[in-house]
């Protein structure tokens, strides 16, 4: 099967590939071959993915390494935390580390966002690469250098920009990969057609009809989605201004995650419906959209909601204290059109409350109403 590759610029002095494709893990030797030396590197892996895919992995570790120092994490969003930074260091300074040496992150977006900061932390940087297993990682979280571990205060509030040298997106891995877990992953890449190439809607609609597996299609369609995060990662690497667009749907999706609690709305369930109402919202603005896109879409994500919130106005109060707002203005990611994002400073609250029911609507929930 093809494979295609990215060169990702992120500036002059720092420059990372990234290369997608069934088995493109097996470049990975001479990859490394050209860059690092021979005597070790580091395995960060996620527990389960380490017992479905570790032989794969180790065979293009051995291939060129003489030594793997291989650190296992056990699978779920608890695992980015302190405690799990601390006893990865601990045990990679006790084996002994350079500043040359490589770690090799391989894993969803949990085990790499951790993976990411040890290696940002470890002797101030050594060198890092991801090795992506879900969807989510492979058109998200492993492309655009943010890392990072959750404090009982928060997610992603402790970690680091830190790019890797490369990214190896290999579509064997999504073989194994569950239900639950393509469809968290395609709400990003609906997100990618929104925000920059509405081309993408058909194209995912006419796979998703089937079962959701790997293929070709899937290879392009995560190319194409990387190629849109690195553009727009690319022109603003710090996340000064238009990397807010990737934000499109999630304000809303927070605001939902938050109401229904942690870990009961998957978070692609969320920026799912984030979008329907982000949309409903650009409508109501006059702006050409409607969000019959996502209807081909609607059936898996209401099939797979275990449960909506229902109260509108705690959503509205979670949106309110969104650490976004500023003087009491919501920044929200709305379309002039698709494909065409822009940054609505929104004051007006009552045009939420109309897009949750609206949304809300979409999942058959019983809203609560206040007099
Ligand atoms: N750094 C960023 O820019 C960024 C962006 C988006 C999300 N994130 C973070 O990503 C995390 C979510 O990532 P995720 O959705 O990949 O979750 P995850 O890493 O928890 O993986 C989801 C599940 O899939 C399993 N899994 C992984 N690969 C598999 C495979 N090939 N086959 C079968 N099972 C497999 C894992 O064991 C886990 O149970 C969150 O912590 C989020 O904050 C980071």
């Amino acid at each position: 099967m093809a494979h295609s590759s990215i060169e990702v610029s992120i500036s002059f002095e720092d420059q990372y590939e990234v290369h997608v494709g069934q088995d493109i893990r097996r470049i990975f030797p001479s990859f490394c071959s050209n860059r690092y030396s021979r005597e070790k590197i580091i395995v960060v892996i996620d527990e389960k993915v380490h017992r479905l895919h570790g032989e794969k992995v180790q065979a293009v570790c051995d291939e060129y390494f003489q030594d793997s120092l291989w650190l296992s994490v056990p699978e779920g969003e608890r695992s980015k935390s302190l405690g799990q930074w601390q006893s990865l260091i601990d045990r990679i300074l006790g084996d002994g580390v350079e500043r040359g040496t490589p770690l090799l992150a391989v894993g969803g977006g949990v085990s790499g966002d951790l993976a990411g900061f040890v290696a940002a932390s470890t002797l101030r940087g050594i060198p890092l690469i991801h090795m992506p297993t879900t969807l989510l990682a492979m058109v998200d979280s492993s492309i655009g250098g943010k890392t990072g571990l959750n404090h009982d205060t928060g997610k992603n509030l402790i970690g680091a920009f830190y790019q890797p040298d490369a990214v190896f997106a290999d579509t064997a891995f999504l073989q194994t990969l569950e239900q639950k877990e393509w469809i968290t992953g395609m709400a990003e890449v609906l997100k990618y057609a929104a925000i920059r190439s509405p081309e993408l809607f058909d194209q995912v609609a006419g796979l998703s009809r089937g079962a959701l597996e790997p293929g070709e299609e899937w290879a392009q369609i995560i190319s194409e989605s990387i190629r849109i995060k690195t553009d727009i990662v690319e022109e603003d690497t710090l996340e000064a201004g238009k990397r807010a667009f990737l934000n499109f749907g999630h304000t809303f999706g927070h605001a939902l995650e938050k109401v229904a609690g942690y870990g009961s709305l998957s978070h692609g369930e969320a920026v799912f419906a984030g979008m329907i109402a982000a949309t409903y919202f650009s409508q109501h603005l006059g702006h050409p959209v409607d969000d019959i896109r996502f209807a081909p879409f609607l059936p898996l994500y209401k099939q797979q909601i275990q449960s909506m919130p229902t109260d509108i106005e705690a959503l509205i109060e979670a949106m309110k204290t969104d650490k976004k707002v500023k003087d009491n203005t919501l920044q929200l990611v709305l379309l002039k059109d698709w494909g065409s994002p822009y940054i609505h400073p929104c004051t007006d609250f009552s045009m939420l409350r109309e897009a949750w029911q609206y949304t809300l609507a979409q999942f058959n929930v019983n809203i609560i109403r206040y007099k």
